[in-house]
């Protein structure tokens, strides 16, 4: 290409690219790499939360998934690494950074700091917003071929994969942007024992995943922009439950512990153990579920035996119940931080109010009022003894209840 011609072409080119949209790419190209990138403002918190650390010596700020390099640009003049694999990101950003420290490549391979030319002494500050998503699903699904990264790395979750590099990285500091299930929830925190044993959350705050574009409306996720400290005695799940989450743009906050959930108290899903009930000795089943989201999403009893049912006996009709008025009533502006736990309960408020959420689920659902009346007189004979609430009147005490459920609560 003449010097002209290549003059235009990134003339064009750089309005195609925008450091906050990938808008070069097809929504198939974004979903295959993960290329959601990130809103300005999310990136100057990090900038905030990472210029205190700024005064140390020998810094390298690198992002190991830069995009068309939003967490980079601020940090030009420092030492700096902008690296990728989508070839034409790279392009764009030899033509905004220094090329020395644009690197095209794939970050999980081969992962060591020589590779991203990082000192081995140097303070490495990792920064970015690497992509998330089920490997499986994504890489076979789009046609894309294997997904290659370091053995010791290898996660069905790709960012989980990447969290595992920035410890192989041995980075100083770590502040990232990620799914808040990756260390809210319990199992994930395990599975990322290489990340948590050796780092410390110092920061954290929440936001819906709805703030990025292109990403769906209809199920939004709690996604978290993190300031971890390298720490020789990392972190405890106990620690994530009682830290103190801020939530962007609000003076809210967010505790785990704050919290309790029917895990442990409500049966999510069908059982497998053979110690355990298969059959419903009255014939109801209540669709399986795995978190809020699900419950809200899916339908709710059902009169046969279906393979994603939980059985629903007499004595826990009462659980299900619950489940229902969730389902039927709840709504919260705060789904996207609490869809992805399991539904929320006060145990002793349910186990002492049984029978308004009993009499909501017999009026309100379609499967009961056409359902064997002989178990349904034995559910009222059960449960509704006394009961003199309307209908009215008890949706009213599970709208309210339910409001003091799902609160926030300020940050003091
Ligand atoms: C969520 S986007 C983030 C882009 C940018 N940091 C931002 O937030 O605006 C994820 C980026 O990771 C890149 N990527 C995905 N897998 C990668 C890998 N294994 N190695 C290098 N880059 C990768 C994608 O090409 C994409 O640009």
């Amino acid at each position: 290409m003449k010097p002209k011609k290549i003059k235009q072409f990134y003339l064009l080119y750089n309005r195609i690219v925008s450091p906050y949209q990938a808008k070069h790419l097809s929504k198939e190209e974004k979903i295959s790499i993960g290329a959601f990138y990130t809103p300005p403002e999310i990136v100057s918190k990090t900038v905030e939360y990472i210029s205190p650390y700024l005064k140390n010596k020998d810094i390298t700020v690198a992002d190991l998934s830069a995009g068309a390099g939003a967490f980079i640009l601020p940090f030009k003049d420092y030492d700096y690494r902008a690296i990728d694999y989508d070839y034409s990101v790279i392009n764009y950003l030899r033509n905004q950074l220094d090329e020395d420290k644009v690197i095209h490549t794939n970050s999980l391979l081969k992962v060591r700091r020589s590779k991203f030319r990082i000192p081995r002494n140097n303070f490495l500050i990792i920064t970015g917003n690497p992509p998330y998503n089920d490997i499986t699903s994504v890489y076979k699904k789009n046609g894309k071929g294997e997904f290659i990264c370091d053995p010791d790395l290898y996660d069905n979750d790709i960012g989980i994969c990447f969290l595992k590099a920035f410890n192989k990285l041995k980075a100083d500091l770590v502040c990232v942007v990620h799914p808040f299930s990756y260390i809210g929830k319990r199992w994930n925190f395990v599975r990322i024992k290489d990340f948590t044993s050796n780092y410390r959350l110092v920061k954290g705050v929440l936001f819906p995943s709805t703030m990025f574009k292109y990403t769906s409306r209809t199920s939004p996720f709690t996604v978290m922009i993190a300031l971890y400290e390298r720490d020789k005695n990392g972190m405890t799940y106990d620690y994530i439950e009682n830290f103190e989450f801020k939530i962007l743009n609000t003076d809210k906050k967010f505790v785990l512990n704050d919290y309790s959930t029917t895990d442990g108290y409500i049966n999510k899903y069908q059982p497998r153990k053979n110690s355990l009930l298969k059959e419903s000795p009255i014939g109801l089943y209540y669709y399986s579920f795995r978190d809020l989201n699900s419950v809200k999403r899916n339908t709710t009893f059902i009169d046969k035996k279906h393979d994603f049912a939980v059985v629903v006996t007499l004595e826990e009709f009462y659980k299900y119940a619950y489940l229902h008025c969730i389902r039927k009533l709840l709504k919260t502006e705060y789904m996207w931080l609490f869809g992805n736990l399991s539904p929320l309960v006060d145990i002793e408020f349910l186990e002492e109010n049984k029978a308004i959420f009993v009499y909501y689920a017999l009026e309100s659902s379609s499967t009961l009022k056409s359902f064997n009346k002989e178990v349904i007189d034995l559910i009222r004979k059960t449960y509704l003894k006394n009961f003199s609430l309307t209908l009215e009147q008890s949706k009213n005490l599970i709208l309210e209840h339910f409001k003091s459920l799902f609160k926030i609560n300020e940050a003091i």
